[in-house]
């Protein structure tokens, strides 16, 4: 596209300096003959002359402007097919949560059971994700790290408590509108039978293969897909080429990533895989995360050097918190886990 427009852009400025310059020449020769022949003043042909070189001065600009009209023409055909598309969310209750807004997400006395005879799973949780900020939940099995997220997604809503992001509480809008703005990684990411192109799209129906690469790039899974003889057509799932746990876990962040969240939740993104590819793979979550609000889940300690802040949940409630230096040096549930 670029390389055709500097084409469209570098032939027509040619085309318009020798045009201009033959036309002047012959105007000049024209009426240097008239003036020769006596029926032209030498002051006209100079203004002849002129008024040429003048004339193209206003189609100069004319080869700039064909070569603009590709992307102009490009960004109207989105712009229509935007217009054109049936709208994918029903007319929400309120709407106004700020796309581009401050990501910060806040959550306040969190509570949350499964049931009014339950357990608290989440018993009074404070946490805060700056924007920008990896933070990190760590905790036992049933601490109530999956809640946490669930909530954070909008799959459940607090029984008591407040989730805010950008001090806007969510539970005032629309689900799909807050799952706009957070997506996320789940504990068991599902790969469906079919291709690997439609496995992405769910997350964007319609996107463009480009950007599905860009996505693919930024989970560092492409190069897997270009070695696949038929690339984003490959047949995955069931039936379809098996993938390993590594590359279940970066699909389903290149399906997060396509969704352009801003906050990004990881459910224990390594649970299922070996120590080998485990760190591997933390470290390129944590490299694609790079500039979103992101929300690592997990019960082993991989990777959470790299975090900016550490909360160490237990049985609903958050018993530590710090960074990595903060809790290696405190006494607690982490320098134990740490030790071992
Ligand atoms: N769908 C559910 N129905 C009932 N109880 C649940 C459900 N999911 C989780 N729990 C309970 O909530 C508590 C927290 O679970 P969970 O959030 O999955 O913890 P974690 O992810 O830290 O292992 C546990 O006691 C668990 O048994
Ligand atoms: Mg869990």
């Amino acid at each position: 596209m670029e390389r055709r427009d500097a084409a469209i852009l570098g032939f027509g400025a040619g085309a318009t300096a020798l045009i201009t310059g033959l036309t002047v020449w012959a105007a000049l020769l024209l009426g240097v003959t008239a003036v020769e022949g006596g029926t032209l003043s030498a002051v006209s042909l100079a203004v002849l002359v002129l008024t040429t070189l003048a004339a193209f001065e206003i189609v100069a600009p004319l080869p700039a402007v064909a070569a603009k009209l590709g992307a102009i023409r490009a960004s109207g055909a989105r712009l229509f097919g935007v217009l054109d598309a049936p709208p994918s969310v029903a007319p929400p209750a309120r709407t106004g949560l700020e796309p581009d807004g401050d990501p910060t997400v806040r959550v306040r006395d969190l509570r949350v059971r499964y049931g009014p005879e339950e357990p608290w799973a989440l018993d009074g949780v404070d946490l805060e994700i700056p924007a920008g900020w990896t933070v990190a939940v760590i905790g036992p099995s049933g601490a109530g790290k999956s809640t946490l997220a669930s909530v954070l997604l909008r799959f459940r809503d607090p029984e008591a408590g407040r989730v805010e992001i950008g001090g806007t509480d969510v539970t005032a809008y629309p689900a799909d509108e807050v799952r706009a703005l957070v997506s996320g990684v789940p504990q068991d990411p599902h790969v469906f039978a079919s291709t690997l192109r439609e496995n992405l799209r769910l997350a964007r129906p319609g996107a463009e293969d480009d950007e599905l690469w860009a996505a693919l790039r930024r989970a560092r899974l492409a190069d897997e897909v270009t070695a696949m003889p038929e690339g984003l057509d490959t047949r995955v799932g069931t039936h379809g080429l098996g993938l390993s746990g590594g590359m279940v876990q970066r699909l389903a962040l290149a399906r997060a990533l396509l969704a352009s969240p801003r906050v990004l939740v990881l459910d224990e993104p390594t649970a299922h895989l070996d120590p080998d590819t485990r760190d591997a793979v933390i470290d390129d979550l944590l490299d694609a995360a790079e500039g979103y609000s992101t929300l690592l889940i997990t019960h082993d300690l991989a990777g959470l050097e790299r975090v900016d802040r550490i909360y160490v949940v237990r049985e609903g409630r958050v018993i530590q918190s710090g960074t990595h230096a903060e809790l290696s040096r405190e006494e607690g549930w982490f320098r134990t886990v740490s030790a071992h």
